[in-house]
């Protein structure tokens, strides 16, 4: 393990499961935060915020396990000012073996005036909270919330009353992306200044991105003496997002000459777990996002791509290699058996039990059947739809469209619809529209499609789509992706992935989920 006592190591905190999944939309279900917190634990993060235990009996239970499994990481809960809260939050991550319970409240004015709270009740509340949660626990964070907005003295004092009453890491939000790098340098070079104690806590930095500045302004931070960086995979988060792990670590590493600090991270591992937190967010990544957008190691231009050939530094400043982008990786056809198949997804991070392997590799041979060239992107577009739970109260059982220059276009759908068959044709503007359209007169709901989106897997005419589908009722967003090498099937499966997650949610919200009316068309 790495050496973390050293001045020049940053810790990482990664908050991909409270703050990434709080984004709206990007909801993950209770298997996929433990996948994804296996992969965080075993990449090298050293704290993992996973979740908001009183937020949910979902999130609670969650933590709860993810506390459980985790091998390496300290497992962190978020809890507010609440004695509540904290216990709530202590009830879940005691169970890890390195837990750490994370309580904040809201300091500047605009945040004080919404408990309406005055500055000494605010500070009252802070001592007896932070006191409260060390009692607990002996890992305690604090953070006062819109830091970057607090009057610096009330800052101070705040910080100081934190310290005094045990918390062992003071994190300095700026929770709307308003500061800039040499403003957040500013800010941690103040508290060190001024805070007794300042120097026996960490200083943790948890940058937005509403400017495009978080991850300049994390590391600025880091600079004037931060040792904790607060990031998500692929940047997920509340608006515009948060700093990205994979853009901290890869400056720290590439950069190292200007920023003398190291974190604990296996970078080999960011490709990986960028595309698992891609697929079941369904945020994809944009092309050209920083390390890894489709685009960050590839060359277009012919003279780009001479000096390419000639050396690949005259145009990259890091192997795709260093993040786990491995080549073309051509994996397998359809003579692949099923050991192969297993050892290529355990290495591409995904443990399968038996029953799934067989599940995964049926759906395997049917797409070998059509696609000739199985890439590495296939089998986790392919890992994505297969793990869809069985017990799904919609499940696709055939569709069949017409379309081309003449409309209208058609689709005949049959539906399996808690256990019965139902079967319709409709049409639309379109072949995915009239897919669309045979859905709802089969499942009539009130919720509004927000995002329907398409990318191609991998190169090709027959590269399987996926597709990411956003929709939206009463305030609560579900998404849906599935993969297809037919992008209208897809599209027709991503839908009902959704709205199989929003009968889901509308169970946990303690809704009648028979409102869920079934015209029977057919
Ligand atoms: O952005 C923010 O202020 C937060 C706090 C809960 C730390 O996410
Ligand atoms: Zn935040």
């Amino acid at each position: 393990m790495t050496d973390t006592t050293k001045q020049d190591h940053v810790l990482i905190f990664d908050t991909t499961l409270r703050d990434g999944e709080q984004s709206p939309g990007a909801t993950m279900t209770h298997s996929e935060k433990l996948e994804i917190a296996v992969l965080l634990d075993e990449m090298g993060v050293d704290i993992i915020e996973a979740g908001f235990p009183i937020a949910s009996e979902g999130d609670f239970a969650a933590v709860s396990e993810i506390a459980r499994n985790a091998k390496t990481s300290v497992i962190c809960g978020l809890a507010r000012a609440q004695i509540g809260d904290i216990d709530r939050c202590w009830e879940a991550v005691k169970h890890a073996k390195r837990p750490r319970i994370h309580t904040f409240i809201g300091t500047s004015p605009l945040h004080r005036a919404i408990p309406n709270l005055d500055m000494d009740q605010m500070a009252e509340r802070i001592e007896q909270t932070v006191t409260h949660a060390r009692n607990l626990c002996d890992n305690v964070q604090w953070s006062p919330m819109d830091a970057t907005r607090t009057e610096e003295d009330y800052l101070c004092r705040v910080v100081e009353i934190a310290i005094k009453c045990g918390a062992s890491t003071i994190n300095i939000p700026d929770t709307v992306g308003y500061t800039a790098p040499r403003e957040s340098a500013a800010l941690i070079s103040m508290l060190l200044e001024r805070v007794p104690g300042a120097d026996t806590i960490t200083f943790a930095t948890h940058c937005h991105n509403d400017l495009g500045m978080a991850t300049a302004n994390s590391l600025a931070a880091v600079e004037a003496g931060a040792r904790q960086i607060e990031c998500t995979i692929n940047g997920l988060g509340e608006r515009a997002g948060n700093t990205a792990l994979e853009e901290v670590v890869m400056a720290l590493k590439v950069r190292n000459d200007i920023m003398p600090f190291h974190t604990g991270i296996d970078a080999t591992k960011i490709m990986n777990i960028s595309r698992r937190v891609a697929a079941v967010s369904g945020f994809p990544v944009q092309f050209n996002k920083a390390i890894v957008g489709k685009n960050a190691f590839a060359h277009e231009s012919g003279i780009h791509q001479d000096g390419m050939l000639k050396n690949a530094e005259t145009f990259e400043i890091m192997r795709p290699e260093d993040v786990g982008l491995t080549e073309t990786n051509i994996v397998m056809g359809k003579h692949s058996g099923r050991a192969a198949l297993r050892s290529k997804l355990e290495n591409l991070g995904f443990e399968l039990g038996d029953n799934q392997l067989k599940d995964v590799f049926v759906r395997f041979k049917e797409l070998a059947d059509r696609k000739k060239e199985i890439y590495d992107d296939d089998l986790i577009a392919l890992m994505r739809t297969a793990t869809d739970p069985e017990n799904d109260r919609i499940q696709l059982v055939s569709l069949r469209v017409v379309c081309g220059t003449d409309g209208p276009q058609q689709a005949d759908l049959v539906l399996n619809i808690d256990g019965a068959e139902k079967s319709t044709t409709q049409t639309g503007d379109g072949p995915v529209d009239a897919s669309f359209n045979a859905i709802k007169a089969l499942v009539a709901h009130s919720a509004r499609l927000q995002l329907y989106q398409v990318h191609a897997v991998t190169e090709g005419t027959d590269a399987q789509a996926t597709v990411s589908v956003r929709m939206e009722e009463d305030g609560r967003i579900v998404t849906g992706q599935s993969a297809d090498t037919d992008t209208v099937v897809a599209s027709a499966r991503a839908y009902i992935h959704a709205l199989n997650r929003l009968l889901v949610r509308r169970e946990k919200a303690g809704k009648d989920t028979r409102e869920i009316s079934y015209k029977d068309v057919g």
